[in-house]
């Protein structure tokens, strides 16, 4: 019988691509953030969850480093240390120089990926990737890294070495997700807080696909700076952009270029606003989170300007269906909208939704219900697949 769990795929992809059977492996989810967008390079809080769709890493011992995912089915080689070539291999390798840095992945070694997140859709495969294969690469070594040092492994692979200047939401989440919880995660203090989400979350595919490296993501951090310096220059010293009081917004417009002013406001807010959600959801308040989703994707659209017409389509058409919120998560500029509405009322909305889309848009968006899951763990049990 063909395997289909991410696990049985890599498992069995190891081995018809390399004759014999990995030696470890782990996995991790993609992840949905309900709110704090662009808020994790500015020293703000986030508010993510991880979801059961994973990224399976299975590796075993090489003289050389070679790679397949389930994808493509193609063993490809690459060398850690070259410079990255615009193909998914570069996680992996950037993964692999941070660890080589560390003294904890081998020379060589044979890896085999099978995953169910769906990638450039906002639902960060490549933490999930890069994560998953921070820790199988560096139980390989034989090495027990935390948790928290994963996470900084993964993040200098994308940061440093592919070169997506990213905060450190998305590995924190993947790594940390605790089943029926969002994280909590202030960037500024470091500190990681579980709160309650047990009510199932609908997601919806714009379908159009961004790609972080195409530099979109990399201007709007270079605005933030700017801001952070018009800010100081204009008198408010702040440590971070969302430790920008909002009582000085209004002396702060009209001295800040506008669009600078635009970002500000978006980050300074959309803390609030998700410090203030993490209260809602902690005491079950779900109209207050939706209304909190709302105010996020319109500071996103209007201050941020980082969302998609089809993402705003999306999230008006689930307010008009009686969703409580609605927002588009991740990076933007296409992925994914979360819709948060009575269970009962979910297959009505989203049978609405799929309606306005296909009139307006032109298709049927993929549509889901995820309910938040759990973050890293290692896999073992290849034998019995
Ligand atoms: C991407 C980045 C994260 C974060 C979000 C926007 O997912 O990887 O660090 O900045 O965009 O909130």
């Amino acid at each position: 019988m063909r395997p289909t769990s991410p696990l049985g795929i890599a498992s069995s992809l190891f081995q018809g691509s390399f004759a014999s059977q990995p030696l470890v492996g782990a996995s991790a989810p993609g992840r949905v953030n309900l709110i704090g967008e662009h808020t994790d390079y500015n020293g703000g809080p986030v508010l993510p969850f991880a979801i059961p769709r994973r990224t399976v890493v299975v590796a075993g011992p090489g003289d050389r480093w070679q790679a397949v995912s389930a994808l493509d089915g193609v063993v490809t080689e690459f060398e850690p240390s070259a410079a990255p070539e615009g193909r998914w291999t570069d996680y992996l390798a950037g993964v692999i120089r941070v660890l080589h840095g560390m003294r904890a992945a081998p020379p060589g070694g044979r890896i085999a990926v099978a995953s169910r997140v769906p990638v450039g859709a906002g639902l960060s495969s490549s933490a999930a990737l890069a994560v998953a294969a921070a820790k199988a690469v560096s139980q390989l070594a034989r090495r027990r890294l935390s948790r928290e040092a994963l996470v900084e492994v993964a993040w200098h692979a994308e940061h440093d070495v592919v070169g997506v200047q990213c905060g450190r939401m998305d590995q924190t989440v993947v790594a940390h997700a605790l089943a029926r919880h969002a994280l909590l995660y202030e960037t500024g203090e470091d500190t990681r807080r579980h709160v309650p989400l047990d009510l199932p979350v609908l997601l919806v595919e714009t379908g159009v696909s961004h790609r972080l490296a195409d530099g979109g993501y990399n201007r709007r951090r270079a605005e933030c700076t700017a801001a952070l310096e018009a800010c100081r220059q204009g008198g408010v010293d702040a440590v971070s952009l969302s430790a920008v009081p909002e009582s000085a917004l209004d002396a702060l417009d009209g001295r800040l270029d506008p669009v600078l002013f635009r970002r500000l406001r978006h980050v300074v807010l959309e803390t609030a606003r998700t410090r203030a959600a993490a209260l809602a959801l902690a005491a079950r308040d779900y109209p207050r989170v939706g209304r909190l989703l709302l105010e996020g994707h319109a500071s996103i659209r209007d201050d941020f300007e980082s969302s998609c017409s089809e993402a705003d389509r999306l999230v008006a058409s689930a307010q008009r269906h009686g969703a409580w919120g609605a927002r588009l998560t991740g990076a933007g500029w296409g992925g994914t909208v979360l819709v948060l509405a009575p269970v009962e009322r979910h297959a009505a909305i989203s049978r609405a939704m799929a309606a306005d889309y296909r009139r307006e848009v032109g298709r049927a968006p993929a549509m889901w219900t995820v309910r938040a899951a759990s973050g890293l763990r290692s896999e073992r049990g290849w034998s019995h697949v």
